[in-house]
């Protein structure tokens, strides 16, 4: 296929999406977001730790967790954006969140975002979380490039894209305002080229999911 081609049919696969897509491993779930969800998301989009590094300011109000995962089910419907709630399978709880932004499929390209809720940090949530969501990104999309911009102070964040076989691509100066600094970024790739890494966790696949449990 050439690369005419390729973008076609990538556009095509998104487009036919028949649900939000369901991805499992043995620990995790990846799957669209309930109602449920709302006082986790807020718990987590309100801890300051998550937010330090994050684009945007803490929540402050339960009403944005709930606008928050409203534009989830519009971003689908738009297919410009999946965004992931991550359950720890065992305990049957959202730990997190996991999201390809900006799929552009005109560029075979997606970027990539998460957060791990803190009392669930450092057992490998996200960097399995992301495995999962690279692996469909490239195997069920077809895109060719997945790619991330950190802090650069950001060290668990950097080592979640190292462990998920990301190369440091280069430093952007003073790209994202948040409330107390113009702060740089650091740009990270994964072509679909690039070895998946020895430590990368083993994904068990999932049906896409029905759209119903989704907020309106
Ligand atoms: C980044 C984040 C999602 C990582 O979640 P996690 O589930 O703890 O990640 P993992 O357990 O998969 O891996 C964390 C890695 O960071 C390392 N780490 C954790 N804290 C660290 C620190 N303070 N300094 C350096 N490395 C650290 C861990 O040792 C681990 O690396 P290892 O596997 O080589 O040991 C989580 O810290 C978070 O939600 N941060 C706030 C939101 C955010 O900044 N998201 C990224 C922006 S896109």
């Amino acid at each position: 296929m050439d690369v005419a081609q390729r973008v076609e049919a990538c556009r095509k696969r998104l487009q036919s999406l028949d649900g939000f897509p369901l991805l499992e491993s043995e620990r995790l779930q990846l799957r669209a977001p309930r109602e449920q969800d709302v006082a986790t998301t807020f718990a987590l989009f309100s801890d300051p730790t998550v937010m330090r590094y994050w684009s945007r300011s803490a929540m402050t109000d339960e009403q944005e967790a709930v606008e928050y995962l409203d534009g989830i089910a519009r971003g689908f419907h738009e297919r410009s954006f999946i965004n992931w709630i991550v359950v720890d399978r065992a305990e049957h709880r959202m730990v997190g969140t996991c999201t390809l932004y900006e799929i552009m499929p005109q560029h075979l390209r997606t970027g990539i975002g998460y957060a791990i809720l803190p009392e669930a940090q450092g057992r490998g949530f996200a960097s399995e979380a992301v495995h999962m969501a690279v692996s469909w990104a490239f195997e069920v999309l077809g895109l060719h490039r997945v790619e991330a911009d950190i802090h650069p102070d950001n060290l668990p964040s950097r080592r979640v894209l190292e462990r998920c076989g990301f190369h440091e691509e280069g430093l952007l100066r003073e790209r994202f305002c948040t409330a107390s600094e113009i702060q740089h970024s650091l740009v990270f790739g994964r072509l679909v080229s690039d070895p998946t890494p020895a430590r990368a966790p083993r994904r068990v696949g999932g049906p896409a999911e029905d759209s119903g449990p989704m907020l309106a």
